[in-house]
């Protein structure tokens, strides 16, 4: 079977920046040997963590959800916006929240091979909330996340009517990096079947 790569973006804002780069990805990935799967955090709605809603109410379904489309992924693919050098509260909610859920089938952040993108209307294309993006996963929940990540400076006039990036050179890294994603993810399908 084809990896199932899921993908996703940081922020959920009309006209976001980093929507726009996950949209990319997916469709850049819908050309290539693969299934493609773009969420949108804005369909798994939660709350700030907190331990004593996590205690009183457990974890929120929308975050089992969220668990659930990661564990039967081969390979995820997260675009994240930067807010003040880090990453937005949203994204890191999300994964917070997701890293809460007991049980379920699969393995959500050990089973997928993660690669990671990031854009900003500024110089830095989102580099430090990248780094950061890289430590929760890596680091803090024990992933696999790829070498190779894509960062659009100045993104606000990055990408054209068609979605695709104005600079040809960033498109073909954009490319470069689904191609490496979906071999990885490839592996570790095979790895796990
Ligand atoms: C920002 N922005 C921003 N950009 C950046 O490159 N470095 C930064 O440290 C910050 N800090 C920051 C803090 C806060 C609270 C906000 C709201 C914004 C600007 C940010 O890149 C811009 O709003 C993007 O458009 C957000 O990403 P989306 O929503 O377009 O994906």
């Amino acid at each position: 079977r084809a990896p199932r790569i899921v993908v996703f973006a940081g922020s959920i804002r009309t006209g976001s920046f980093s929507a726009s780069l996950a949209a990319l990805a997916a469709k850049e990935l819908a050309l290539m040997e693969c299934e493609p799967v773009l969420l949108s955090l804005a369909d798994y709605p939660m709350p700030i963590y907190d331990g004593d809603l996590e205690a009183a109410q457990g974890v929120p379904a929308a975050a089992k959800q969220l668990r659930d489309q990661l564990a039967q992924a081969d390979g995820v693919f997260i675009a994240t916006p930067e807010y003040n050098a880090g990453l937005p509260p949203l994204l890191k909610n999300a994964i917070d929240w997701a890293s809460r859920v007991q049980g379920g089938e699969g393995d959500a952040f050990k089973g997928p091979v993660y690669a990671i993108g990031s854009s900003s209307p500024g110089g830095l294309g989102g580099y430090r909330a990248s780094m950061m993006l890289r430590q929760t996963l890596a680091l803090g929940l024990g992933c696999l996340v790829l070498a190779e990540q894509v960062m659009v400076a100045g993104a606000a006039g990055a990408f054209a009517e068609s979605g695709d990036l104005k600079d040809a050179r960033a498109q073909e890294r954009l490319r470069a990096v689904m191609s490496t994603l979906i071999e990885q993810a490839a592996l570790r399908a095979g790895l796990r079947a």
